[in-house]
């Protein structure tokens, strides 16, 4: 074990106490109520005047479902009282059902998720059919390597109809690199059959110049992701800027609880709206136990903990890419080749 992965923290969520014992309904009303409470004003909530709702805002929570997935310290750090944070976050998880539900429930809830298609036949098939919602799926690889491109892809699969792979939905792209070109959307767009102005109209863009900055756009994004039906939500690139930033080894535990707390609220949101998480990440070489390097993702453990699935793209000769699974949740690990062309990213039957 590396020193870093010592270094790792794990925040610990509180949760709050509550007496009263869940009811039982229907699939079709929990469904309903899921949706519904999605939609609920954060001054509905029992508790929640006009004073608290301001403080809230304040402190980057404005919708119900965002709020229902806080931490106590979260809210007390942002200088609201304890009893209060409690008592807000225990009503918002109310009105969305977050409390012990049996797996038989579970299903139906899941059932939920959505796969996103990457627009490419054998990339979907790898990843048994595409991203998932409410999950964060992690891209990495070299310079060059695509992982720019597949986001940009992906923020044009999303607005396809769910029929056609997408989620009807759009998509929040944070780039730390500066490296998005709207230009690239518009040649993807007219791959997938989508009319070039309402796709650029569809992707909510921000770029963040230092880690804090990053961090500051995620936590006010919660009502913007809410108003502008965003199901994909891209940080390009997620360790970037905390690496440069923290690059000395006193700052090691610092950056990791950052980037913790960070990835932590990416997985949240996600897991609000329905909404599939995609990350990219840079590769530095570590040496295996035989002590040849291969290149290996950074951020340390805390990353591989966050995200669900994690695909790293390599190279082929001249516009080849191969991706490989390397860690998901319920798929083997395996590979496939795509490449990058003017049109996107396709697999070579579509060439
Ligand atoms: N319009 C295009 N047509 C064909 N290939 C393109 C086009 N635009 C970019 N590419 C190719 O995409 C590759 C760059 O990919 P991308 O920017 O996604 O890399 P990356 O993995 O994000 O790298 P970094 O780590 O530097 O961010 C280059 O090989 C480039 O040739
Ligand atoms: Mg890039």
């Amino acid at each position: 074990m590396s020193k870093d992965e010592h270094k790792d923290e794990v925040q610990e969520e509180e949760i709050p106490e509550t007496d009263e014992a869940p009811e039982e309904i229907s699939q079709q009303e929990q469904q309903r109520e899921y949706f519904k409470a999605r939609y609920t004003e954060i001054t509905d909530l029992p508790g929640v005047g006009s004073a608290t709702a301001v403080s809230l805002a304040e402190a980057g929570y404005r919708t119900t479902p965002s709020l229902a997935t806080a931490t106590i310290r979260e809210l007390t750090e942002k200088g609201i009282g304890e009893d209060t944070a409690k008592k807000v976050i225990a009503e918002a998880r109310k009105a969305i059902s977050l409390g012990f539900i049996s797996a038989q429930d579970l299903i139906k809830i899941r059932s939920n998720r959505k796969l996103l298609t990457t627009g490419c036949a054998n990339f979907d098939q790898l990843l048994n059919g595409g991203l998932e919602t409410e999950s964060i799926t992690e891209f990495y690889g070299e310079n060059g390597s695509g992982k720019t491109q597949i986001c940009h892809q992906l923020c044009v699969t999303v607005q396809l109809p769910e029929e056609k792979g997408g989620l009807n939905g759009n998509a929040l792209y944070l780039d730390t690199e500066g490296t998005f070109h709207p230009e690239r959307i518009l040649q993807m767009a007219e791959t997938f059959g989508l009319e070039p102005g309402p796709t650029l109209e569809n992707i909510v863009y921000a770029e963040a110049f230092t880690s804090e900055h990053q961090i500051a756009l995620l936590e006010a994004a919660d009502d913007m992701i809410q108003e502008h039906k965003i199901r994909l939500i891209i940080v390009d690139s997620a360790i970037a800027q905390f690496r440069s930033e923290y690059s000395g080894r006193e700052f090691l535990a610092t950056r990791q609880q950052k980037l913790n707390a960070h990835l932590n609220k990416l997985l949240r949101l996600c897991r609000a709206f329905n909404a599939a998480g995609v990350i990219t990440n840079q590769v530095v070489d570590r040496p295996d136990s035989y002590g040849q390097n291969f290149p290996s993702p950074t951020g340390g453990h805390i990353v591989g903990h966050t995200v669900h699935t994690r695909v790293f793209i390599r190279k082929g000769r001249a516009n080849l890419r191969i991706a490989k699974l390397t860690k998901s949740p319920s798929l083997p690990e395996g590979e496939t080749p795509f490449r990058i062309t003017e049109t996107g990213i396709l697999h070579e039957e579509n060439l």
